[in-house]
């Protein structure tokens, strides 16, 4: 499917937001620290599968919690928009939710520690299943805790994705996009329109706006981006260029000598650029990636279900057609 472009009165702020940003944007750091790296054995589970904790990486608009939200429906895997739990926040009227509101509806950045907190809070109660950040970590400190965090836990991260559409592609996708608040489902008038204009799919309640996606806000954002947030991927390119040994395993009762054939391979980090402005060119590229590197990822039931139904039903329809044909 394609990006329709379509002459939209409500574009001109973002071009003039777009204009201003990208003239100062090293557009070029992407690309030149993002090379595909080579991996070896990354962490397995106690069933040795190789566990995805990856990282969605990418500008505000890039599309994290689109193709988060298509892998978690298609895929065994569970993610966490921190964008999504702090929105929760706020509409719950939390302490977190109190000390965030001003600061998001600003475009700024919540305090590291704060943030660490909200996401380690539901990371921990992960072990053993597959997983996805959406929104986390955005300074070098919170990649750096986050690192030490999994690392204590032997679960270090496997995979990094930087998504790297062009400034100008976000924000026309910006001034179109709703969202369902309590899913954090996120609509498109022109690329993922809901059925029902201004409702959500799967519950009916209305969509509504983000109060964070004005020009003027949006822009701080995009700045933010650039200034603060983009660094990390020097961090994990530097990150992937290390094996990490995970601390050996050991039995109570197994003698220190016996360690050496109860050690897991070293892993690396695997990080990944994925370049492109519209969904037939990003979704495939990501789905290799996860399906090369995780062999184990399994698709979900339900949705696996639905195709074979549909095949078969395909199956049925196609043979009474040809039953009600004239035979020759
Ligand atoms: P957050 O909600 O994470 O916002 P963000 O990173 O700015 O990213 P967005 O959610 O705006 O974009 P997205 O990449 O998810 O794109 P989407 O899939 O919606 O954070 C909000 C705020 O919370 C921050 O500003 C900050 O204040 C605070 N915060 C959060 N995490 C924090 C942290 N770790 N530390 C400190 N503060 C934190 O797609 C965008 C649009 O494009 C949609 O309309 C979609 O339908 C459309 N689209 C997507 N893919 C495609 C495609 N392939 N083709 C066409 N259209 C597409
Ligand atoms: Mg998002």
């Amino acid at each position: 499917m394609s990006i329709r472009t379509r002459p939209n009165p409500r574009l001109s702020a973002w071009s003039a937001a777009a204009r201003s940003i990208a003239s100062s944007s090293p557009a070029s750091l992407f690309r030149n620290s993002l090379q595909p790296v080579a991996h070896d054995e990354a962490q397995s589970d106690s069933r040795n599968v190789r566990m995805l904790r990856m990282i969605m990486f990418g500008k505000p608009g890039a599309g994290k919690g689109t193709l988060s939200g298509r892998l978690v429906k298609k895929y065994d895997i569970l993610s966490l928009s921190t964008g999504d739990l702090l929105r929760m926040h706020i509409q719950d009227k939390t302490e977190i939710g109190r000390m965030a509101k001003e600061i998001v509806a600003h475009g700024g950045l919540v305090p590291d520690e704060l943030m660490l907190q909200v996401v380690t809070s539901k990371l921990d109660h992960l072990h053993n299943k597959h997983w996805i950040l959406d929104g986390f970590p955005r300074t070098l400190a919170q990649g750096e805790l986050l690192n030490t965090h999994l690392n204590k836990q032997n679960t270090p991260l496997s995979l990094v994705v930087n998504l790297d559409v062009p400034d100008d592609i976000i924000l026309s996708r910006i001034s179109d996009r709703w969202v369902h608040l309590p899913s954090g489902r996120v609509y498109n008038l022109s690329y993922n329109p809901p059925k029902v204009e201004g409702f959500d799919d799967e519950t009916g309640e209305p969509l509504t706006k983000r109060p964070d996606d004005n020009p003027e806000i949006f822009a701080r954002r995009l700045e933010k981006f650039y200034s603060t947030t983009s660094p990390l991927l020097d961090f994990y390119a530097r990150l992937s260029q290390t094996r990490i040994s995970p601390p050996p395993h050991r039995h109570p009762h197994q003698h220190p000598h016996q360690l050496a054939f109860h050690t897991k391979p070293p892993h690396r980090l695997m990080l990944q650029s994925i370049s492109g402005t519209t969904s037939d060119e990003i979704w495939p590229q990501l789905e290799t990636v996860l399906k090369d590197a995780f062999p184990g990822l399994k698709e979900r039931v339900d949705s696996a279900d639905i195709r074979r139904r549909h095949s078969l039903s395909d199956a049925i329809a196609a043979a009474s057609v040809a039953a009600s044909m004239p035979s020759k």
